[in-house]
């Protein structure tokens, strides 16, 4: 039986783009690492820490770059294997904005705890703070808490006029230390199509998260730290004295979501994550076929593939794998061989993780 390795299956380190099989994800580096300086920029000028999500690249290396370009505030992660992954190599300051759910995952982020200096993890209800203190205490560890609460997204989160509450059960809770709020604002994303409205609407939720806040305090308990996401929003949110940590994820690619939601700062050079095709049929002057269908670009929204470096051409439908790219409008002819690179729809899931 012949025994394949690695070097003879997928590209090699240094291989020229050229000679890549395809499909392939290339990244552009230098244009991924100008748009975390940009946003470590905005963190600046705005007096607030910028601490990368690192939940869409799920990559050790590129988080360690992350935290080495935006002032050492470390990470956060969605998934507690995302946790271990960081963890495991060398990343030692991480907030989890997720419930943690569950006796045998709350152990494991005890350990995880013990073997980072710095770990936060996040609550919304007074079943997760009480699960939270008990295994805190199970473990004989003091766990840092941050209080999720619902901006608007009516995803997760404690409703604004019942934080104050539950900020007192976790500040009460000998094994639990009440880091401040998670006040994720991507309901923003959904009201807002120009800069003005991204600037008001996203002032407007901060205003939310002052009141919160001020409720918080008047109750005697401090709210050390104001959390807010993501990429389109943080950089309008940053502006409001409330915040003191911006949580972008997606900023170092972006993708075809951000080109199109806020075309007046994200252009097709700041698109650093593409799939780079090669087209395989060309049954007519109209059409061709390349080899990047839904499975390759993880096709999970109703959002397709964008040309990166062409408008004559249009990805319009897509099966496993096979793209049906749309050339009526295009002066150009294809051949069989030729290479075609689109910007990636989604969130980039190439994971380095096995939870
Ligand atoms: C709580 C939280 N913070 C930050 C982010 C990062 O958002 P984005 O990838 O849009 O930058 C997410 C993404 O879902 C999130 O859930």
């Amino acid at each position: 039986m012949t025994t394949w390795t690695s070097d003879q299956m997928g590209p090699r380190l240094g291989e020229p783009v050229d000679d890549l099989e395809t499909p392939v994800l290339l990244a552009d580096v230098d244009a991924m690492e100008r748009n975390i300086r940009e946003y470590a920029a905005v963190a600046d000028e705005h007096d607030v820490e910028l601490r990368s999500h690192v939940k869409t690249h799920k990559n050790a290396a590129l988080a360690a770059r992350e935290v080495e370009l935006t002032g050492d505030t470390g990470i956060c992660c969605q998934t507690l294997g995302e946790v271990e992954t960081m963890a495991r190599n060398g990343i030692d300051d991480v907030y989890l904005s997720y419930q943690v759910v569950g006796e045998s995952k709350l152990d494991r982020l005890c350990w995880l705890d013990g073997k980072v200096d710095a770990l936060a993890t996040t609550v919304d209800s007074v079943a997760t703070v009480d699960a939270l203190a008990a295994a805190a205490e199970r473990n004989d560890r003091t766990l840092h808490a941050v209080l999720e609460v619902d901006m608007g997204l009516n995803r997760t989160g404690v409703a604004p006029d019942e934080a104050a509450e539950l900020a007192r059960r976790i500040a009460d809770a000998d094994a639990l230390a009440f880091d401040g709020l998670l006040a994720y604002d991507a309901h923003v994303k959904s009201e807002a199509s120009t800069e003005q409205e991204f600037e008001e609407r996203a002032w407007a939720a901060m205003e939310l998260a002052q009141e919160v806040v001020d409720d918080i305090e008047a109750a005697g308990i401090e709210v050390p730290e104001v959390k807010v996401g993501g990429t389109a929003t943080s950089r309008y949110s940053a502006r409001h004295p409330v915040v003191t940590e911006i949580n972008p994820g997606m900023y170092p690619f972006n993708d075809v979501g951000e080109l199109e939601l806020r075309p007046w700062e994200v252009s097709k050079d700041d698109c650093t994550a593409t799939v780079l095709t090669t087209v395989i049929s060309v049954p007519d002057d109209d059409r061709l076929v390349v080899d990047g269908g839904s499975k390759t670009f993880s096709l999970d929204k109703p959002q397709l593939p964008v040309p990166k470096h062409r408008d004559d051409i249009e990805y319009v439908n897509a099966s496993e794998e096979h793209g049906w790219i749309d050339t009526s409008e295009s002066e150009a002819s294809f051949e069989v061989g030729d290479r075609l690179e689109f910007i990636v729809p989604t969130s980039v899931r190439r994971s380095t993780c096995t939870t």
